[in-house]
């Protein structure tokens, strides 16, 4: 089968692999049906995620049909539609009973990461029966998409762990897919404001669409100052850093207000400088999380009911055959004006 396969930083290709097969009775075997890039894959080229070794499969997002179950699968035929969520959980660990299945002790973010993931024909995905939802055959398979990981983590790691009461605040901090998928979360809480920050204009027109009440472009360095103007120098309730760099954090700490969350998304390749010699007297809450993907379920069921639009996240569709384009597309989203690139895996005749 055909396969996105990770060598070393800047150095992917697509490669003929072996199909995988049942290896645990708890697993199943996905045809991938679509799946998509993510900024954490951008990080994993860029060297952040060390973890990663030559000859990985990746990513950990996709829609796809069930080709195979171990004997321990119950809920799951072949042939069902299912989404695949980035996290894979045993359900019986001390972190899984914790709901913290991110940690999970025998499994936690693998896909793309600790086995290969879903940038292929097909994929493995252990503990099938917690990994998996059950799709109607009539689903959006491009909305649903969303739900393998940028919607659980904009709800999860931002809106809640940040804390969105109605009327706050808001801050966003990169509105790269994780971003924009994080304000659709946070529009849930009713904030009185919702300010965007990127250097993309095309990303902040996309913002103002879905609702953020002010958009800041941060390419003059004047980004905080603006905020504080917005802001009648109290600065945001809450501020979500959506991009995973030291330059996005220090906005974050700049702008917070007293008694103010700070909510980290992203992926850091380096340290920050943490201002504790400023914030230690302001109150504020720092926050870091690894997405759970417990919110799947509820975020199925607002997407299904049209509350969340989450096919608008998508703005290019290319074949598996053409991966590289697309990770090129993604990767230079302002030129290319793009947020989520779908990529449709044309081998499998669908
Ligand atoms: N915590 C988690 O579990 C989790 C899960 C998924 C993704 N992530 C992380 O979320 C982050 C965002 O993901 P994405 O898919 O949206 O990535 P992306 O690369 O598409 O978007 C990042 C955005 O940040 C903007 N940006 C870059 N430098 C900036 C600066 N100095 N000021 C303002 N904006 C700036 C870019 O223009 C872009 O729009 C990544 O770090 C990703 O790894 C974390
Ligand atoms: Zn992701
Ligand atoms: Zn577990």
């Amino acid at each position: 089968m055909k396969a996105l396969v990770y060598h070393s930083p800047n150095n992917i290709a697509l490669e003929d692999k072996p199909k995988p097969i049942i290896e645990k009775a708890t697993d199943a075997i996905v045809r991938i049906t679509i799946t998509t890039i993510c900024g954490t894959d951008l990080h994993i080229l860029k060297g952040d995620v060390p973890s990663i070794p030559d000859g990985r499969t990746l990513g950990h997002e996709g829609v796809g049909i069930i080709d195979d179950v171990g004997s321990d699968v119950v809920s799951f035929h072949k042939g069902d539609k299912v989404l695949i969520s980035l996290i894979t959980s045993c359900g019986s660990c001390n972190f899984c009973k914790k709901g913290i299945f991110s940690h999970c002790l025998n499994g936690g973010w693998q896909l793309g990461n600790k086995i290969d993931g879903t940038q292929a024909e097909y994929v493995r995905i252990p503990f099938a029966e917690n990994g998996l939802y059950l799709l109607p055959s009539n689903a959006d398979d491009e909305a649903v998409l969303m739900l393998s990981c940028i919607l659980p983590t904009g709800l999860e790691c931002g809106a809640m762990k940040g804390q969105v009461k109605p009327g706050d605040i808001v801050a966003i901090v990169g509105a790269g897919p994780v971003g924009l998928a994080t304000l659709l979360a946070v529009k849930l809480y009713s904030p009185s404001e919702i300010i965007m920050i990127d250097l993309d204009d095309n990303r902040l027109e996309v913002a103002l669409s879905f609702g953020a009440t002010q958009v800041v472009n941060s390419s003059n360095g004047k980004e905080s100052e603006t905020v504080m103007k917005l802001t009648k120098s109290a600065g945001v309730d809450v501020a979500i850093e959506a991009v995973g760099i030291p330059a996005t954090f220090d906005i974050c700490q700049a702008i917070i207000a007293t008694g103010g969350r700070i909510a980290n998304i992203g992926v850091h390749g380096k340290s920050v400088n943490l201002l504790l010699e400023k914030l230690w007297v302001s109150n504020i809450t720092l926050t870091t999380q690894l997405v759970d993907a417990s919110t799947t379920p509820v975020l199925l069921k607002m997407v299904e009911s049209g509350q969340i639009d989450a096919k608008k996240l998508v703005s290019h569709r290319f074949k598996l055959s053409e991966i590289i384009k697309a990770y090129y597309t993604f990767e230079n989203a302002s030129k290319e004006k793009a947020l989520k690139v779908v990529i449709k895996n044309e081998y499998a005749n669908i």
